[in-house]
C-alpha cells in the first residue's frame, strides 16, 4: 500500500497519466523479487474457500474448532484439495527438492504429508482470528527425504482484501543436529561424571570396610582356634562370635552411609555424646591396639555438650585417626608405644577429640598435603582416610587439623560445634577422669 501510495506521489509530481499503471508494475516487481529473493522458503496461498466455511461454521455456532475437526475429518482433507498454492519461491524450490516452481503450485496438502496433526492445527488457528501460526515440524520433500522445518503461517485479517495466507519454512536440521549432538555430549560428560563418583565411591568402600574385615578375619581366626581346643570355652567362643557379627554389622552400615554420602542424601544426625561415641568406636579397633602392644590411654572429658551428628561416620572419623596412629607408631618401631585420646571444650564452645600418638609425626613438607585426596607417604595407602576425615567433619559443620607434638609424635584434631542451648548445657565440671589401659 505505502509503495502505491507512494509511487501515486510521484507519478502526480511527473503529471504523467500512464505513470499510475507503470508504477503499479514496478511496485508488483519489487513485491515478486522480493518474494523471490527473501531468504526463506515461502509460498502465497490462497485460502478463500476455508474463509468462507469457517464463516458459516461460525455462524452455526461452532466455538470448539479442534473438537470439531476432530469429528469432521473430511473437512481436514477438503482443505487440503481446496486450498491452493498460488506463488512460491526460489528457497521453496529447493527446499522440496522441486524442478520448477509449477511443481509447487497446487493444493497445498503435500506440505502436511510427514506431520499428521499439523493441519488441523493451522486451520484451528485460522479459525481462532490468530495473525500466525508457528511450530517445529517435519516435511517430506518430492525426492522422499525427511526434513525438520520451522514452519510459520502468516493468515489475513480482514479487512485485507488480498486474503493471502503465507506460509514460510526454515530448514532447521543443522540446528536440530548440533542440539542432538549437544545433547549426547552433555549425556556423555554425566556419565563420565558418574563413573568417577563411582570410582569414589568404591575406593571409599574399600578403605572404611577394610578396618571392619579385618578385624572380622583376626576374630575368625582366633575363634578357630579356640574351637580346636580339647576344652571348649563356649564364653571365649560367643564373644569372639559376638565381634564378628558386630563388625559385618558395622561394615554394611558404612556401605549404607557412603553411598548416602555419595548420593548426596542427609546423614542421619541426632544429638550424641561424644565420649560415647569414641567408646564405641574403640570397641572396635581395641583388639588391633592391643594386638600391636600399643598403650591406650583416654581422658574423656565429662559433662560435653551433646553434639549433632551421624554416629556411624563420627565413628569412622574417629577409627581413620586411630588406625593411622597404629600405622604410623609400628612403622616407627619405636620401643613404647602410646596413643592417647582426650575430649574437650575449645573457647567457641565446640566439643573437641584430639589423639596424639608417639610415631615419628609428619614430615614438615607434608603437611600442607595429608588431607589431599590419593595422598599417601605408606606404601600400601591409598591416601583417602584423611580426606574421608575431612569431608564427614566439613559436612557436621566442624573443623579438622593435624600438626606435630613438640616432644615427637602426631596430634589429630577434630572440632564439632555444639548447637546452642538456652541454659547451660555444656555445665562442664571441673576434673577430668583418666583411664589408663595396660594393653
Ligand atoms: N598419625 C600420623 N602420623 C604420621 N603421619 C600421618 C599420620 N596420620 C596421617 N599421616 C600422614 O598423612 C598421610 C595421609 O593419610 P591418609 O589416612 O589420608 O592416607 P593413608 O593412611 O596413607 O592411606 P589410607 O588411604 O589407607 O588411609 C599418610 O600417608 C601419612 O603420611
Ligand atoms: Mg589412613
Amino acid at each position: 500500500m505505502d509503495i502505491v501510495e507512494f509511487g501515486r506521489k510521484a507519478g502526480a509530481t511527473s503529471g504523467s497519466t500512464d505513470c499510475a499503471s507503470c508504477e503499479l508494475r514496478a511496485s508488483e516487481e519489487r513485491y515478486r523479487n522480493l518474494i523471490q529473493y527473501l531468504p526463506t522458503a515461502l509460498w502465497q496461498v490462497d485460502s478463500r474457500r476455508m474463509t468462507a466455511i469457517f464463516d458459516q461454521l461460525k455462524a452455526s455456532g461452532v466455538r470448539d474448532i479442534a473438537a470439531y475437526l476432530d469429528q469432521n475429518r473430511d473437512l481436514v482433507r477438503h482443505a487440503g484439495h481446496v486450498v491452493h498454492v498460488t506463488e512460491v519461491n526460489r528457497d521453496a524450490v529447493s527446499l522440496f527438492r522441486a524442478n520448477n516452481p509449477a511443481d509447487l503450485l497446487k493444493p497445498i496438502q503435500y506440505l502436511f504429508a510427514a506431520a499428521p496433526g499439523l493441519a488441523k492445527r493451522v486451520m484451528a488457528a485460522h479459525f481462532e482470528g490468530r495473525r500466525n501460526f508457528i511450530e517445529e515440524t517435519r516435511i517430506l520433500t518430492f525426492d522422499g527425504t525427511m526434513i525438520d522445518v520451522l514452519f510459520t503461517v502468516t493468515y489475513p485479517r480482514p479487512p485485507e482484501q488480498l486474503d493471502t495466507t503465507f506460509v514460510t519454512m526454515q530448514d532447521i536440521s543443522e540446528r536440530l543436529n548440533a542440539e542432538k549432538q549437544l545433547r549426547k555430549l552433555q549425556a556423555d560428560f554425566t556419565h563420565a561424571g558418574r563413573i568417577a563418583t563411582l570410582g569414589e565411591l568404591a575406593t571409599s568402600i574399600a578403605h572404611e570396610i577394610n578396618q571392619p574385615l579385618a578385624a572380622i578375619v583376626m576374630n575368625g581366626e582366633t575363634n578357630l582356634r579356640w574351637l580346636a581346643r580339647p576344652n571348649q570355652n563356649t564364653e571365649k567362643v560367643t564373644e569372639l562370635t559376638s565381634r564378628i557379627v558386630s563388625n559385618a554389622r558395622r561394615a554394611s552400615e558404612i556401605i549404607h552411609r557412603i553411598r548416602g554420602m555419595a548420593a548426596k542424601q542427609e546423614s542421619e544426625k541426632r544429638l550424641i555424646e561424644l565420649n560415647e561415641i569414641i567408646e564405641e568406636a574403640l570397641l572396635f579397633i581395641r583388639h588391633d591396639i592391643e594386638s600391636k602392644l600399643i598403650t591406650l590411654s583416654t581422658t574423656f572429658r565429662p559433662g560435653l555438650p551433646r553434639v549433632m551428628g551421624d554416629r556411624i561416620q563420627l565413628q569412622q572419623v574417629i577409627i581413620n585417626l586411630l588406625v593411622n596412629s597404629v600405622q604410623a607408631i609400628t612403622q616407627s618401631g619405636q620401643p613404647t608405644r602410646r596413643i592417647d585420646i582426650e575430649t574437650s571444650i575449645d573457647e567457641e564452645g565446640s566439643v573437641v577429640f584430639s589423639v596424639f600418638d608417639n610415631g615419628p609425626g609428619i614430615a614438615e613438607a607434608d603437611l600442607k598435603h595429608i588431607f589431599d585426596s590419593f595422598f599417601s607417604t605408606k606404601d600400601a595407602g591409598i591416601g583417602i582416610g584423611l580426606a574421608i576425615c575431612q569431608s564427614i567433619i566439613t559436612a557436621h559443620g566442624g573443623s579438622i587439623s593435624g600438626s606435630n607434638r613438640a616432644n615427637g609424635g602426631a596430634h589429630f584434631r577434630f572440632t564439632l560445634p555444639a548447637p546452642t542451648v538456652a541454659g547451660t548445657d555444656s555445665g562442664v565440671v571441673d576434673f577430668t577422669r583418666q583411664t589408663h589401659q595396660p594393653i
